[in-house]
């Protein structure tokens, strides 16, 4: 890459939102008028399910953390809460008409790692009992590696659970005793080997960079002991700075965080390391091994980007259960009370426990496609959207436009309405994606940042 297009990246570093959903969740309105259950209860008979199962609970908290979380020591809460899922999905398969058929199911966190294993096995029971899960339907859980234990990975086995993904983060220990997550090389190494001794092939690792005391060389030590481990993906996460909205990341002193030329130049060489190493990127931060379902599908163009990031999920349903969960129907997106009293109150009561909505119109639905094409392929040819939308391309005059400096910049070209990302410059997607993203505001001031940065 030539030091003019880095220089000018770095000098274009703005606010932007993460699109794993167009609009994007700070837009979601309070569902007033019980709108999220009617669209659950008006679903299709037979349409295809995916669920999202999100467990909000860990037992030390990392300090760098964006996920909705909240730490108990006791077992207490988490059984509890466990109870509530389970209530949950008879709601929904009480709400829901006919007969559907579950394609994927996900669970999230928080760890859903803590869930012991007689709870895992109470909430997969309750879901095969109302819904049939496909043969081939994939089944993955986030693990946090100090949660594993062979009773638990033996029940996951046995309930048909044939990805887990693994979150390593780092492997330095300056680095992790920052964040306040202690966590030996050995753990993941031995519970990688517990997992694939249960049957369970399909290993994912998270890796953050952008944590303190980082630099190229650290994180290139850590994704040398990651291929060690012979994961199929790994996700190289840019590590979300945003202490306004979570108060614990203000326990992380800002003067070790790398800074922004310094993160560039670690994801581009973390890119090249597993490029290098055979895993072919996916969007801004998947890599897969060509063998992995995640490279067949950029392959064939069947790719999609949802609230766990990139994914093969076609199915035209997400159902998200459990406290702040989020949901994707033809009507639009349904989110979960994040609160858990709130949660626990509306399950009490027998009600789907939604709070927001996000209805999608047409507009939506065309900036969405061309959100999802960029962010999932760098490009998008807005030929191709005006034809199958029925609009004229004088409807994007606005989006060209607000284009052009960026054409100038070297960040993308235009050619015939065909918009590219320079391949040096996909970190610029998002800020490409909110030219499309009609309730997107400059975030000018720097009193009230909403979004972390693009890099
Ligand atoms: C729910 S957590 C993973 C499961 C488990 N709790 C663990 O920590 O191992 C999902 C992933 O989100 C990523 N993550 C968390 N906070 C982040 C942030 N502020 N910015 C970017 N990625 C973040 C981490 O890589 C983490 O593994
Ligand atoms: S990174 Fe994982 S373990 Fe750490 S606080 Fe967040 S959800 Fe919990």
């Amino acid at each position: 890459m030539t030091c003019d297009l880095r220089e000018k990246i770095l000098q274009y570093n703005g606010r932007v939102p993460r699109y794993t959903s167009y609009p994007a969740a700070p837009h979601f309105q309070i569902d007033e008028n019980r709108t999220g259950g009617h669209w659950v209860k008006t679903m299709p008979e037979g349409t295809d399910l995916s669920l999202y199962i999100h467990i909000p609970f860990c037992q030390k908290m990392c300090w760098y953390c964006g996920c909705h979380t909240k730490i108990t020591r006791r077992y207490a809460p988490i059984e509890d809460y466990v109870h509530l899922v389970v209530r949950e999905i008879d709601l929904l398969a009480a709400a829901l008409p006919g007969d559907h058929r579950i394609k994927q199911i996900h669970f999230g966190g928080g760890s859903p790692g803590l869930v012991r294993a007689t709870d895992f096995a109470l909430i997969m029971d309750r879901i095969r009992s109302h819904f049939s899960v496909a043969d081939s339907a994939e089944i993955a859980i986030e693990i946090d590696p100090r949660n594993i234990s062979e009773g638990r990975v033996a029940t996951y086995a046995k309930h048909g659970v044939n990805r887990i993904s693994l979150g390593v983060q780092d492997f330095n220990n300056k680095t992790l005793k920052a964040v306040n997550r202690e966590q030996p090389f050995h753990l993941t190494y031995e519970g990688l080997k517990l997992i694939r001794g249960y049957g369970i092939k399909r290993i994912n690792m998270d890796v953050l960079y952008g944590l303190p005391h980082q630099n190229v060389e650290t994180v290139l030590a850590t994704l040398e002991k990651v291929l060690l481990l012979n994961p199929d993906r790994v996700a190289f996460f840019g590590y979300a700075h945003v202490p306004w909205m979570k108060k614990h990341m203000r326990m992380i002193d800002e003067g070790t965080l790398p800074k922004e030329d310094l993160r560039f130049d670690i994801f581009h060489a973390g890119t090249a390391f597993l490029n290098k190493a055979g895993y072919k990127t996916i969007g801004i931060d998947h890599f897969a091994k060509g063998d992995d379902p995640l490279y067949q599908s950029l392959q064939n163009g069947t790719l999609r980007r949802n609230f766990q990031g990139y994914t093969t999920d076609q199915t035209p349903a997400l159902i998200g259960i459990g406290a702040s969960a989020i949901g994707q129907t033809k009507n639009g997106f349904i989110q979960n009370h994040p609160d858990l009293p709130l949660y626990k109150q509306a399950i009490l009561a027998e009600d789907l426990p939604i709070k927001k909505i996000c209805p999608i119109g047409r507009d939506d639905e065309i900036r969405a496609r061309i959100i999802e094409n960029l962010m999932c392929y760098f490009t998008v040819n807005l030929n191709e959207i005006c034809h199958n939308f029925g609009l004229d391309l004088s409807d994007f005059s606005r989006e060209l436009d607000a284009l052009k400096p960026y054409q100038t910049l070297g960040f993308v070209t235009c050619d015939s309405n065909v918009i590219t990302i320079h391949p040096d410059a996909i970190l610029m997607v998002r800020t490409i994606c909110s030219i499309f993203d009609r309730y997107f505001q400059p975030q000018n001031n720097a009193d009230a940042p909403r979004h972390a940065r693009a890099i």
